[in-house]
């Protein structure tokens, strides 16, 4: 028998849900809610780890999206974007939106309705070619930004730029065939805030999307980016129980909500719950 995703999650136009994963967790039967397609895909990896992370991450993915559509896990049917964004493809379904994104043994499952959704995740790891990769992907005032840390604060700080400029580009679908140094976010070492400063093409990115850092365990660095509207982030575990240090280190809580402000000039977003909400 699966293992149903705690719940149930309640999908509306104002709340945008994150959904923590561990993929180091036994998932009951996570093979058999798989298609075809993702067992074939499951059977080319060569490392056993590597098969282990790739089917409890698209098992996971299913149980909740199979919970929030009250749908068992292995019906859902998916196609992908000419850029292998894959979404639902069942017409009625089409309004909600994921993605999945998975780093190390944690993947992040983000769910909306009716507006497009990216998520990154990336495990932190020493980079020696830290300044070629930012040259190569980072917007001049990134760039800048980060050269003027010192050098202890510069590996955390490219992988805050680099998770919030790939859930951008996650969220548009294009993945990393658009031009990251087209647009600019902060280096912020601040979860929740607005990340979004700009884009060369488009005057107006800033009324048509959000980037928001969200907080994960250390080690881990994550960010989310949808369409505008006066949504609400959500965060919660796969699984309470051996999930419950996975964002709790990080925010000395099991659950937290935050309301975004409904304009992006304000700044005072506001936390709300702190308990074990369900809704
Ligand atoms: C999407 C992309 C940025 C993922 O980067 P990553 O850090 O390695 O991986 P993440 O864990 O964050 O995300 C991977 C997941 O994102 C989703 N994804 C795949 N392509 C995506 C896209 N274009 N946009 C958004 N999400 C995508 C999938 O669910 C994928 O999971 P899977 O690989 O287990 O199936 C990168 O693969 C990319 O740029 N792809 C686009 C390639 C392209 O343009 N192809 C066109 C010819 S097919």
């Amino acid at each position: 028998m699966v293992q149903r995703f705690p719940g149930p999650l309640l999908l509306a136009a104002d709340s945008l849900h994150v959904v923590a994963c561990r993929l180091d967790i036994a998932v009951p039967d996570a093979i058999k809610v798989l298609d075809v397609a993702e067992r074939e895909r499951a059977a080319r990896f060569v490392f056993e780890r590597d098969r282990r992370r790739y089917i409890n991450a698209h098992a996971q993915l299913r149980i909740i999206l199979g919970r929030c559509l009250e749908r068992p896990p292995e019906s859902l049917r998916f196609a992908s974007t000419s850029h292998g964004k894959p979404y639902l493809a069942e017409g009625a379904r089409k309004e909600v939106q994921f993605n999945l994104s998975h780093a190390g043994e944690r993947a992040l499952v983000a769910i909306t309705v009716g507006r497009k959704v990216g998520v990154d995740i990336e495990q932190e790891c020493q980079l020696h070619d830290l300044a070629d990769m930012a040259h190569r992907f980072f917007a001049p005032a990134e760039i800048a930004a980060l050269r003027a840390l010192p050098v202890a604060e510069q590996t955390a700080a490219f992988f805050r730029c680099w998770t919030r400029k790939e859930s951008f580009v996650k969220a548009l679908g294009d993945g990393l065939s658009y031009p990251l140094a087209h647009f600019e976010v902060s280096l912020d070492p601040e979860p929740w805030r607005e990340a979004l400063r700009g884009c060369a093409s488009d005057p107006d990115v800033s009324e048509k999307w959000r980037i928001v850092a969200i907080p994960v365990e250390p080690g881990y660095v994550a960010a989310v980016a949808a369409q505008t509207g006066d949504w609400r982030l959500k965060l919660w575990h796969a699984d309470l129980v051996s999930l419950s240090r996975f964002f709790a280190s990080a925010l000395g809580c099991d659950d937290r909500t935050l309301i975004l402000p409904a304009t992006r000039n304000e700044e005072d977003a506001r936390w709300t719950g702190g308990g074990r909400r369900r809704d």
